[in-house]
């Protein structure tokens, strides 16, 4: 089957790099892409947003499935668009319908979501422009740290967490004023959890439904988790903590209502479902949901998953995922993110990447044992070479028995890779 795989980042390099594997691919392609996913199928210059412009490639070229990466195009309702057009409505999508995507989209409805089931997460109240003191007066209520959250899609910088509540409500009031715009019209106040993450994924077909390994990953941009928030500077799976007890809390008391939840209140949800968790104590709760993969946990997730990816999206297309096999390698897999001098603030493009092995110059994209590049922010410059172009550049996934050791072949090719002003962690996985 053809399969058009939405998306540019190093998330969709590593399930292109995934679906190409697949017995059941013939031709795979990849809008926009970057200069790591042409290795795995064709890149289409086509925005992840242009709905018109995926109109005609998908029709041109006898696609049979799309596959979105990023949130924004699910929440625009790509879903809609394809099921609302004669010619498109047999072309499935992965991915939730608009309606099922505002658990991502919208904070309130996820929180509104969690409460109507009973699932485990903050407590919280939302408000709007129009109760501004009542906003200010439940902030009172709470303990420090205040955690403030735009209610729409801020490219991941919508949360504020405040240790005074004098800079609380001072944050509370010019969220509401419109310092995110309409995403910050409502703003849902919630109280502080503390505890480690944990990045839980499921593949859904909007009744049954299977759980993918699980990953970690390291949002400040500093060691030690330290500075500003980023992407995601790295991922390590399996986590130690979410043992076979704590997995079957966070399903029984998390995956399996958010699944029946959907189904019950007749959202359309056929894709992946992320759960951002927290372990509070030993007990699992709910920080956010996305409709989408991890980015950069797909890096180390799909390298963990055994089993045919295209076949298991068949399955989430046709309703059977029940009847499709879903199998890990029991290896651990790590991610080490390099990314580009002064990510997340400001940082210069077109930077010429070089992989060195022993001081020799070597191919950046040939294959290293148990050492796979996935691509994020890279492009090729006018004389065919790779060269850097966003914050995020290339993640270096491996495996090893342990994590030790894939940290080691990901940590020795990080060091191997050049370009002016790289920049990684060398503590990822330090913690667990
Ligand atoms: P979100 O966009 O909801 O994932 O929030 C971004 C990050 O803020 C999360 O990954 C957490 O590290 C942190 N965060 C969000 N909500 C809370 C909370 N209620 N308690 C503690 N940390 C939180
Ligand atoms: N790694 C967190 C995210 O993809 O949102």
């Amino acid at each position: 089957m053809n399969i058009l795989l939405l998306g540019s980042g190093g998330r969709e390099h590593a399930l292109a790099w995934k679906i190409a594997q697949s017995p059941k691919i013939e031709k795979l392609f990849i809008a926009p892409g970057n200069a790591g996913t042409c290795q795995v199928g064709e890149n289409v210059p086509l925005k992840a947003d242009d709905f018109e412009g995926i109109r005609r490639f998908v029709l041109d070229n006898d696609i049979n499935m799309v596959v979105v990466g990023p949130e924004d195009p699910l929440v625009k309702g790509i879903y809609d668009f394809f099921c609302d057009d004669e010619d498109l409505k047999q072309v499935p999508v992965i991915g939730p319908s608009k309606a099922g995507a505002q658990l991502e989209g919208s904070k309130d409805f996820a929180k509104g979501f969690m409460q109507r089931h009973g699932i485990p997460t903050a407590a919280y109240r939302t408000f709007d422009g129009s109760c501004v003191d009542d906003g200010l007066a439940f902030l009172e209520t709470l303990q420090p740290p205040y955690v403030l959250k735009a209610d729409g899609l801020c490219a991941g910088k919508g949360v504020l967490i405040l240790p005074t509540l004098e800079e609380a409500k001072k944050e509370l009031r010019e969220m509401l004023d419109g310092m995110f715009g309409q995403a910050s019209a409502r703003v849902v106040v919630e109280e502080f959890l503390s505890g480690i993450e944990c990045s839980v994924f499921v593949l859904t077909d909007g009744k049954h439904y299977k759980i993918l390994p699980e990953a970690k990953d390291y949002k400040r941009i500093g060691e030690g988790d330290t500075g500003l928030n980023t992407g995601g500077m790295g991922s390590v799976s399996p986590v130690p903590f979410a043992d076979k007890t704590w997995m079957q809390k966070v399903e029984d008391r998390i995956i399996r209502p958010t699944v029946e939840g959907l189904s019950t209140e007749g959202l359309d949800y056929k894709g992946f479902i992320f759960f951002g968790l927290i372990n509070c104590s030993g007990e699992p709760k709910v920080i956010e949901y996305n409709c989408r993969m991890g980015d950069p946990e797909t890096e180390t997730v799909m390298l963990r998953l055994k089993s045919d990816l295209v076949d298991l999206l068949e399955g989430v297309a046709q309703g059977d995922l029940s009847n499709r096999q879903m199998e890990f390698d029991e290896r651990a897999a790590v991610c080490v993110m390099l990314v580009s001098g002064g990510y997340p603030g400001h940082y210069e493009k077109g930077k010429v990447i070089r992989l060195f092995d022993s001081g020799q110059p070597q191919n950046l994209n040939a294959n290293r044992q148990d050492v796979q590049l996935f691509h994020a922010g890279t492009a090729f410059d006018a004389e065919g070479r790779v060269v850097t172009a966003g914050g995020r550049v290339i993640a270096v996934s491996s495996y090893g028995k342990d994590k030790a050791e894939a940290l080691a072949k990901s940590f020795a090719v990080a060091n191997d890779i050049q370009f002016e002003g790289k920049y990684f962690r060398g503590d990822i996985g330090a913690d667990l």
